[in-house]
């Protein structure tokens, strides 16, 4: 079947539906729409996550670091890693005798990860590798630590991409999630849900004249697994020791595991 016939037909992964964000569309276009997301803001990307957080997104990326036990020599996946926030700080600690690798579906996003850490002089201990969660172009127990930081979200398969990044993993070595996930107080949601709806695709139209993509930022949010679900889908794949933790009351939390 060619990509371009209707999806229904043939009783393969094209029949099958998806989110993408509060739609439902055919699980084969998902990673084309996610892609045209990307593609789109990928520009305006770290200014928008600087705005749309106040900044607090650098505190839940530092705790991220924080807990990744990442030492000098480790080598480590930063997959969706887009613009390189997390690579950067992975590069610092691995030093010259380790490795990181910065890997993303969207070419875009890579290529403003690329130019952005070369401006900074990062250089040497990192390589750029455009792939896809669910399909690691790795072989097994390679990493001491992987992560996926407001990646797993967009991706189509998460179960497929939890057992993939699990596989590349190092015996005692760790996979860190961070996304976004449920608030725990009803009032915080009642007004994170005001935010999300209203302002951040009002900002995304003024800033990167683009609300769709931020509307489906917030839409996406809302389909995510929470907290306990995606510990649930962590220990299928395989993984255990697996925790999370809170911030800023459940708006994002940080899930670990260990590959045993
Ligand atoms: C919200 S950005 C996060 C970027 C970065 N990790 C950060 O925290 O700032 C999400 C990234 O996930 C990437 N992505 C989406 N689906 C993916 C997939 N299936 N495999 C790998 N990367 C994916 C997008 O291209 C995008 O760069």
């Amino acid at each position: 079947m060619s990509e371009q016939q209707t999806p229904g037909n043939n009783g393969n992964r094209q029949d099958e539906v998806t989110h993408f964000g509060f739609r439902n569309v055919p699980k084969s276009q998902k990673a084309g729409q996610v892609a045209d997301v990307f593609h789109s803001v990928a520009g305006k990307y770290d200014l928008m996550n600087d705005l749309m957080s106040m900044g607090i997104h650098r505190l839940w990326k530092r705790f991220t670091i924080e807990t990744s036990g990442v030492r000098t020599g480790n080598q480590v996946l930063d997959i969706a890693g887009g613009t390189g926030d997390l690579t950067m700080k992975f590069s610092d600690l691995v030093g010259p005798t380790g490795k990181v690798v910065l890997a993303d579906i969207n070419a875009s996003m890579l290529e403003v990860g690329r130019s952005r850490l070369t401006d900074r002089g990062y250089a040497g201990n990192i390589e750029y590798v455009q792939a896809d969660a669910e399909h690691l172009p790795f072989p097994d127990n390679q990493f001491n630590a992987v992560s996926i930081a407001f990646g797993l979200r967009n991706v189509t398969d998460k179960d497929q991409a939890l057992r993939d990044m699990a596989r590349v993993l190092k015996p005692g070595g760790k996979l860190m999630v961070l996304e976004f996930s449920k608030p725990t107080n009803s009032l915080l949601s009642k007004v994170y849900d005001e935010y999300s709806f209203r302002a951040l695709p009002l900002m995304g139209k003024l800033i990167a004249n683009d609300s769709e993509s931020y509307k489906y930022l917030a839409e996406s949010i809302r389909m995510h697994p929470d907290q306990e679900t995606l510990k649930g889908m962590m220990e299928q794949a395989g993984l255990v020791n697996c925790r999370y933790y809170n911030m800023t009351g459940g708006i994002v939390a940080l899930h670990v595991g260990t590959k045993p």
